[in-house]
């Protein structure tokens, strides 16, 4: 069983939502894999319509930690929950460098997001100058620990999705080798064992995925799936990449 989650960033217009859906719902799947496609929130709609007969279910790319309010431009879990989706992607790092999304931030918007009933896909991973100073274990280890904080009880109870994106490699080409993902996964695996008990939680491999690293990469012990930015805007990449 494999899961891919498909992260079309600010990406697509209207014309073009109806295409990439239905071509990634004809795709056959096998039934235990998983697809979740998270578009832009004004095509959250349109997605669960154009999926509901299928197993590809719809996640949004982010959501504010408040329920309703004066919070001009920003969106609700609940909102989400209520259109039908199902998932979340909380704490990708474009949010955290671009948009001021800090640990405490992330860990409010997980917390929001299970009381909405969907579930967070958690973003972690390490800048490039992290990497090179040796000590990123320290950094994925407390980005793990903060986002989850206070809602271990809830989180053991709930679906939720754990994805691996080192920065370095996000929409630069350079993809984290096989084993390089592989010693961070298995790195990861046994934190959350140690915080959750032995909860099974699937984590996700993001970063440069294309249908030429792809098989390579899921043939790795700890990669359970993928969080796919760039090559999941074509059905004949995203689709290939589900057949790898
Ligand atoms: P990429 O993006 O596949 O384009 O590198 C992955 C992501 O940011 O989720």
């Amino acid at each position: 069983m494999a899961i891919y989650a498909a992260n079309w960033k600010m990406n697509i217009l209207p014309s073009q939502v109806q295409e990439l859906v239905t071509g990634i719902v004809d795709h056959k799947l096998s039934d235990s894999d998983q697809v979740i496609l998270c578009p832009p929130s004004v095509y959250l709609q349109e997605a669960v319509n154009l999926t509901s007969q299928s197993q590809v279910v719809i996640g949004a790319q982010n959501t504010y930690f408040e329920v309703s309010g004066a919070y001009t431009g920003e969106i609700s879990a609940k909102m989400v929950a209520e259109l039908g989706a199902t998932y979340v992607i909380v704490g990708h790092s474009e949010r955290r460098q671009l948009f001021g999304d800090n640990d405490q931030i992330i860990n409010k918007k997980v917390l929001a997001t299970l009381e909405a009933s969907l579930s967070p896909i958690i973003c972690i991973g390490e800048t490039l100058e992290q990497r090179e100073s040796g000590d990123f274990y320290t950094v994925l280890e407390s980005q793990i620990v903060s986002a989850v904080s206070g809602h271990e009880t809830v989180l053991s109870a709930a679906d939720f999705l754990i994805a691996y994106e080192p920065v370095w490699a996000i929409g630069t080409g350079k993809v984290a080798s096989p084993e390089q993902a592989q010693d961070v996964h298995a790195f990861i695996r046994s934190r959350l064992e140690s915080i959750f008990n032995e909860k099974k939680i699937s984590i996700l491999y993001g970063g440069s995925v294309k249908p030429s690293n792809a098989g390579e990469l899921l043939l790795q012990q700890d990669i359970d799936g993928f969080l796919v930015g760039g090559a999941s805007l074509s059905v004949a990449d995203f689709t290939a990449i589900m057949s790898a």
